[in-house]
């Protein structure tokens, strides 16, 4: 992963970079970043705020041999990977609040956003795409209180470049672990120990609908699993649903 690297002074975003690349026929581990992006996205069609020069912004294109309905796995296997990274370059303990964002005191550091191109039951490509809050001082007023960097947790600048070498190397470890074995247990039991999800009660919002529950396991597949007020157990497969405490 990582042979061929796009880098940007400037895009809208690096995630629709990527996907055009992807439709040209980039290989697996082609990566897309930018300084900044004046059109960053984030899940359920947010605005992802991405000024310049401060934080990652971070597109890798992906054709993994598994089906449409496992894409989710990506995501998570992320963001086991830019947990692992963090706590590694930086030593701040990062959270994950499943199954896309990392959390540092309570607040997001970094989102992830997994889009996918598939036909029947193949995968064409998976743009995974990642925002990590680096040295970031001030946010817009809207965010403040919900979002942090690893500057502001940490006190000093942090190594940009080292938190991105650090991901890839991390990513590609757990990736391709799952890719050859099949099995997601590495990346499930980084998020079990780094969860901060279980054990909370969790909003689920489902197409437009929200049921509230607690967050008790997820699977080896990486599902959620969830106790309803009512006592139903269910698992949420992470594609479907924004989770969020309360
Ligand atoms: C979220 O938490 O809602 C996901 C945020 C994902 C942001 C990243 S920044 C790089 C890539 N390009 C985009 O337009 N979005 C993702």
């Amino acid at each position: 992963l990582g042979n061929d690297i796009h880098c940007f002074k400037t895009i809208d975003s690096t995630n629709n970079y990527a996907k055009k690349l992807a439709l040209d026929g980039a290989l697996e581990g082609t990566i897309v970043i930018s300084e900044e992006q004046t059109g960053g996205r984030g899940r359920l069609g947010r605005h992802w705020v991405s000024p310049a020069g401060d934080n990652i912004y971070m597109s890798m294109i992906l054709r993994p041999t598994i089906y449409p309905n496992e894409a989710a796995k990506i995501t998570i296997i992320a963001a086991a990977s830019i947990a692992n990274s963090i706590n590694k370059v930086t030593g701040l303990e990062a959270g994950i609040k499943w199954p896309n964002d990392i959390i540092i005191d309570n607040k997001k550091v970094c989102g992830i956003l997994t889009e996918m191109s598939a036909e029947l039951n193949n995968i064409n490509y998976v743009i995974l795409g990642m925002g990590v809050n680096v040295n970031i001082d001030k946010f817009p007023k809207e965010i403040d209180h919900i979002a942090t960097s690893l500057k502001k947790a940490l006190g000093t600048e942090v190594s940009r470049k080292e938190i991105l070498i650090n991901i890839v190397k991390e990513f590609e470890e757990l990736y391709y672990n799952f890719i050859n074995t099949g099995s997601l247990k590495k990346t499930v039991d980084i998020c079990k120990k780094k969860s901060v999800t279980l054990g909370k009660i969790v909003n689920i919002i489902n197409k437009n609908e929200i049921m509230i529950a607690e967050a008790i396991d997820i699977t080896e597949n990486g599902e959620l699993v969830i106790r309803k007020d009512n006592g139903e157990i269910i698992n949420i497969i992470s594609g479907e649903v924004s989770v969020r405490g309360i």
